[in-house]
């Protein structure tokens, strides 16, 4: 599938997630081998899951979320039924490549290691953020790519991806993402 069939049938899902951040995610997605990984943290409303899992089919996206956002929002009543939504989601769209589980990211146990790891945060805790990005890191292949949305807004996302990713490669930005490659 070409990445504007991609942002078509994504399009109905509710999300800050752009039209150029879809090409970004497809322009590294696509180039992945069968069963690499790819890492989405902050599977929000799963608008950049699953254009991330239809980039590349053979690919496994692996996404995070406890669901807090999405409750303290009232978009959801409670976490049962913010798990209910995302599968609903992505079953709709017939995505097969995802594994979601509804749990805070540093919870997550024997982490794949993945050759992409997405990082779409809102501007949370340094604290919060930066022991996510230290911790996925070294779940990230040497080569690999680390997406991080909302970089250029300059908030804990750029603080803190200048001093854990300060040896990585900046790759420049479109839409919201910012990209930066593992040595
Ligand atoms: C802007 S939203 C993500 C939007 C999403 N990428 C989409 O396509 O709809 C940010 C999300 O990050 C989640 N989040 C924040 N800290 C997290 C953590 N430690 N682990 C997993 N998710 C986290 C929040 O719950 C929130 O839903």
């Amino acid at each position: 599938m070409g990445v504007n069939a991609i942002i078509n049938k994504v399009g109905r899902i509710e999300s800050f997630i752009l039209d150029d951040d879809i090409k970004i995610y497809y322009k590294y997605a696509s180039m992945l081998k069968s069963g690499e990984n790819i890492v989405d943290i902050g599977t929000g409303w799963g608008k950049s899951a699953a254009a991330l899992a239809l980039s590349n089919p053979q690919a496994v996206v692996w996404t995070y979320d406890p669901g807090d956002y999405l409750i303290d929002k009232n978009v959801v009543h409670n976490h049962t039924k913010y798990i209910e939504m995302i599968l609903r989601t992505f079953d709709n769209l017939k995505i097969k490549n995802i594994k979601f589980q509804a749990i805070d990211a540093m919870q997550a146990d024997r982490p794949v290691i993945a050759r992409i790891v997405h990082f779409d945060l809102n501007g949370d805790s340094d604290y919060n953020t930066q022991c996510l990005f230290k911790k996925w890191s070294r779940h990230l292949c040497s080569n690999g790519v680390v997406l991080v949305r909302n970089y250029h807004l300059g908030r804990s996302e750029k603080k803190m991806a200048d001093i854990v990713f300060k040896n990585y490669k900046n790759e420049g930005q479109e839409g919201y993402i910012t990209v930066f490659r593992k040595p």
